[in-house]
């Protein structure tokens, strides 16, 4: 029975949940890299949507449920954009859902909008993107969550004074760099360089960069990658460099900490600072549920992180809407006005809901430090914020204020 159920959904781009003959289907069109830099991602983000319907069998109510999916395969944008025009003309899905890169994300909403589909993004984060069209909602992230978080706590906490910002050259990169220094900046420090470091589609030597903010003697090196070999890379040019103990230290959001890549990191991590939304070592009951479902699925060597309880919750938030419109997806308003306000309580990331205003997620942030225990490096939560809202629209910031 589980291999079926395994194989069904990893393996067939159709997957069917049936609710009994006669029920009505709602069709989840998910757009995910399968392939290429961003597949680690893509696997992801797909297990933690398994994850839930194995853990929430009920969850569609008397609904049947049908997914299809398409390899978005790249960060180029064009590739998403043709899946996401497939799913909707040919496969007639209710929704799309998935995205790891913003960049995905802003190619596909033309689409959805022309066709006036629900798309629920899983995981790309640039703060306006939700901004660009009604039938956007969000349950990952903005990059103002944890980014403006990070300047605060740089500042407030590290009593830090100067920052130098390493970002990757794309939307989430330039919106991480604005956020964490709106409220660096406003809490009294100062970002001395700005260095943007290539773009999404290949890691780079970051070694040029990482030497440029190390000259600079900064008391913090704030960098934002899309997590993976990116931060792998990170990590590894930061030690290299003798960063750390140069007195240079490494803050940014959980991406460059991300729980798929944490035990490669090195001793250097610990110490590293950072301020998301979720890890793996979150000790709520939930968490330590679909861990252990996790593990149990996927083996005990694997591990969830962020994008997977992404997923997770985002099938949560499928399923809410699907049982609000009695199974009928067709009209995407009354879908949206199922999401706006939607209110999860047994999110492994803690509470969380979609604010009605910004269609986005308010959710915790957690304040972490990478720490040595038991010969493991662990996140060890040592603050948290309760029910962060995205701060570029609260304050109106750019494309945020429209
Ligand atoms: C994005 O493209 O929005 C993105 C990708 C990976 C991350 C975060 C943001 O870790």
């Amino acid at each position: 029975m589980k291999a079926n159920w395994r194989q069904l959904f990893a393996a067939a781009t159709l997957a069917a949940f049936s609710a009994g003959a006669g029920a009505q289907a709602v069709k989840i069109g998910v757009v995910l890299t399968y392939t290429g830099v961003g597949a680690e991602f893509g696997q992801q983000v797909d297990r933690g949507m398994q994850i839930f319907m194995k853990l929430n069998p009920g969850a569609f109510g008397s609904c049947k449920v049908e997914i299809v999916k398409r390899d978005g395969k790249n960060p180029g944008g064009a590739d998403s954009k043709t899946a996401a025009q497939e799913l909707i003309t040919q496969e007639k899905v209710d929704i799309i859902t998935g995205v790891i890169y913003s960049s995905n994300a802003i190619a596909i909403e033309p689409v959805i909008t022309a066709a006036k589909k629900p798309f629920l993004i899983m995981n790309a984060g640039t703060a306006w993107i939700t901004n660009l069209s009604p039938y956007i909602a969000r349950v990952s992230f903005s990059m103002w969550h944890a980014g403006h978080a990070v300047g605060e706590t740089a500042a407030n906490t590290l009593k830090a004074k100067t920052a130098v910002v390493g970002f990757t050259d794309y939307p989430p990169g330039k919106d991480s760099l604005v956020a964490f220094k709106t409220a660096f900046e406003k809490a009294g420090g100062k970002v001395i360089d700005e260095i943007p470091m290539g773009g999404p589609g290949a890691v780079p030597d970051f070694t040029p960069f990482f030497q440029r903010a190390k000259d600079k003697k900064p008391d913090v090196f704030f960098v934002f990658v899309p997590a993976g070999d990116h931060a792998v890379g990170v990590m590894r040019t930061y030690n290299a460099l003798g960063m750390k103990q140069a007195g240079v230290r490494l803050i940014g959001p959980g991406d460059i900490t991300q729980d798929t890549k944490l035990q490669t990191m090195g001793d250097d991590a610990v110490g590293l600072l950072t301020v998301h939304h979720y890890n793996a070592d979150l000790g709520n009951t939930p968490n330590r549920r679909f861990v252990d479902a996790w593990k149990k699925e996927f083996g005990p060597a694997s591990t969830p992180d962020f994008m997977g309880v992404q997923g997770y919750d985002g099938m949560a938030a499928i399923a809410h809407a699907a049982r609000a419109v009695n199974c009928n997806m067709a009209d995407a308003d009354k879908v949206m006005a199922a999401l706006k306000g939607w209110k999860f309580d047994d999110s492994p990331r803690g509470p969380i809901s979609i604010d009605p205003a910004t269609r986005d997620i308010v959710m915790n942030e957690y304040v972490s430090e990478v720490v040595k225990s038991g010969g493991r490096l662990v996140q060890k939560n040592i603050g948290v914020i309760n029910a962060v809202k995205d701060m570029c629209k609260e304050l109106k910031v750019d494309r945020c204020g429209k």
